[in-house]
């Protein structure tokens, strides 16, 4: 008999920045588990497409547009949540941004701000809110979506790897004090993956070819290779899983790269 652990029937699944990329990939795989998904990003138009396709392929997904660096945006898209779907179990905190690629010591104070308000103040604002409902419901899930650059930092990419690395330790300060409320938490890093925010590395041939030299396995991820991480972590399935990170990059950091 298959096994049940990875079922998400009857779940309420919150995913940021579902619009496309790894947070598109992992809405429709939550959903195809059964999971209600509610998918949020910016742009209500983009995320109304993604729920076409969930609901073509017979799941369920409903929208609400949301600034992950805006409180008032974040309150709004928990409060409806509850009150629509009645609870949340899983909140999968992947909206991210990266405006600085450049020397570190170029970073314009305004684009450090922008970062720092949406990878990590929006994803600890966030993150809050959700365990109170979670613990409100007898616990749930959370999966943040951090980097291999949150371990070592990508050349040009200081800022967003300085988050990436705060989010790895907010996953851990998060899981030791909401197990009491039997809500997990824990952190996909996913390696170089091709989407429109990997574009300024994976469409340049002079940065990819010497990046693919130090993958092992010798190509970028796809959005649907880092989702099956996602579902494990949000799942039964992982259980006596939390404070941990699973690295989802091909070899790199395994083997020694970067
Ligand atoms: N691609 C990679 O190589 C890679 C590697 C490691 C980690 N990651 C991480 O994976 C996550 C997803 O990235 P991706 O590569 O899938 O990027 P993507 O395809 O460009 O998607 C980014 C998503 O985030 C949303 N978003 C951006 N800014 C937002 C904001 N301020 N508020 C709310 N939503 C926002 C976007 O929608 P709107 O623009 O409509 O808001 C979009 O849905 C990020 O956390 C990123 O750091 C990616």
């Amino acid at each position: 008999m298959p096994t049940t652990l990875f079922d998400l029937a009857g779940r309420v699944a919150v995913v940021t920045g579902a619009s496309r990329g790894i947070g598109a990939a992992t809405a429709q795989l939550l959903a195809a588990q059964g999971a209600h998904v509610v998918l949020a990003s910016r742009k209500a138009a983009d995320l109304e497409k993604v729920r076409e396709e969930i609901a073509a392929a017979g799941g369920k997904a409903s929208v609400i547009a949301a600034h992950a660096g805006v409180s008032a945006d974040l309150r709004r898209l928990v409060a409806e949540t509850v009150k629509t779907q009645g609870r949340l179990d899983i909140l999968v905190n992947n909206a991210a941004t990266n405006p600085h690629f450049g020397h570190i010591a170029d970073t314009p104070m305004e684009m450090v701000d922008k970062t720092v308000q949406v990878n990590l103040r929006g994803c600890f604002e966030l993150s809050g809110l959700a365990a109170r409902q979670m613990k409100a419901h007898g616990g749930g899930a959370i999966v943040n979506i951090a980097s291999v650059n949150g371990l070592k930092p990508g050349t040009g990419q200081g800022i967003y790897s300085i988050t990436k690395a705060a989010v790895i330790n907010m996953t851990q300060a998060f899981a030791k004090e909401c197990a009491a409320w039997k809500v997990r938490v824990n952190a996909v890093l996913p390696g170089l993956t091709e989407t429109r925010f990997a574009s300024a590395l994976t469409q340049n041939e002079a940065i990819l070819k010497p990046a693919l030299k130090q993958i092992p396995l010798g190509r970028v991820a796809q959005p649907a290779e880092i989702a099956p991480a996602v579902l494990f972590l949000a799942s039964d399935a992982a259980s006596y899983v939390t404070g941990t990170t699973l690295v989802v990059d091909g070899g790199l950091i395994g083997c020694g790269g970067l």
